[in-house]
């Protein structure tokens, strides 16, 4: 498998104005995500996942170490187009992705901006917007749909750039539970089946629950790392970093304190439904 992001001995300090000091959200951090893989990354509340994924696409660049997008040094000038072009991005907020008054001219502007030939763009909007459940809604005004279609509109103008991946910074900390659904849903389809690479950062642990991967982020460094349940069965470790795990497996984690003997590694509500029984038909 080819390697899409890699972060070496990546720091980064915000500098500070007049004579504060800055504040040093990385020193040594190092990360590398496969091609075609859903990656989640958890961290609490400042930890710094915002800042890492700033790197993703140069908005922000190292104060030291390296940044590589699909082997591209992100600090490299001449390549920032590419590097853009490579990864898209989604925000938390809908309302501030929204350019147009029209959902397709919203979707177009992405390639626009690329100066791609009018057809060629008609041909990607119309794809992208089947691509994220959106094409009934081509010619609506954008402001007008719930928080979740706005998303999958936002993601619509990403893809419509066609880039092999996706990061997503909290895109669902503003919405519904069925807002989050569809927003999930959606970009765990693009990765199965368009193979677009997933970085989604979310503090919901049922999203990360869907990843291949969930990253946990403290202290500028990985904390954790692996399959969702090779992550979330480590309950102890994510509460000492201020994180819980899915609600199923901290059901039977709870429940083990009072003398069950539950695997932690029931994470659907099926699975924990099931262990919890035969726990009891015992
Ligand atoms: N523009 C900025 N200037 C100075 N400090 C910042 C800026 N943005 C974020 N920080 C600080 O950097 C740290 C990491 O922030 P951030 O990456 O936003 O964390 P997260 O996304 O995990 O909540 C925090 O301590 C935050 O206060
Ligand atoms: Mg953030």
């Amino acid at each position: 498998m080819s390697e899409m992001i890699r972060v070496e001995h990546l720091a980064y300090t915000y500098p500070g104005v007049d004579d504060t000091p800055g504040v040093a959200v990385f020193e040594d951090m190092n990360l590398s995500v496969e091609a075609g893989t859903f990656v989640a990354i958890l961290g609490s509340n400042g930890c710094g996942k915002s800042t890492l994924a700033k790197h993703f696409n140069s908005i922000l660049l190292p104060s030291g170490g390296k940044v590589w997008v699909c082997g591209i040094d992100t600090a490299d000038e001449d390549r920032l187009m590419q590097v853009r072009r490579n990864v898209g991005m989604v925000f938390q907020n809908p309302d501030n992705q929204i350019v147009a008054n029209v959902v397709e001219e919203d979707v177009a502007f992405g390639p626009e901006n690329l100066g791609i030939a009018s057809p060629e763009i008609r041909r990607r909007v119309d794809q992208a917007l089947k691509q994220v459940g959106m094409s009934h809604f081509a010619l609506h005004a954008p402001h007008l749909l719930s928080g979740g279609q706005k998303q999958r509109i936002a993601i619509a103008g990403v893809i419509a750039m066609q880039p092999k991946c996706i990061v997503l910074d909290e895109p669902t900390a503003m919405l519904d539970p069925r807002g989050r659904r569809e927003v999930v849903e959606t970009v765990s389809r693009l990765n199965k089946e368009k193979g677009i690479t997933v970085v989604l950062i979310t503090h919901h642990m049922d999203e990360a629950a869907r990843a291949d991967r969930v990253v946990v982020l403290h202290k500028g460094k990985v904390a954790a790392d692996g399959t969702p349940k090779e992550v979330f069965t480590q309950v102890e470790l994510l509460h000492s970093i201020g994180l819980a795990a899915p609600e199923t497996t901290e059901l039977c984690w709870e429940l083990n304190k009072h003398g069950f003997n539950l695997s932690l590694n029931a994470l659907s509500e099926e699975e924990c439904a099931q262990a919890i029984f035969q726990e009891v038909a015992k």
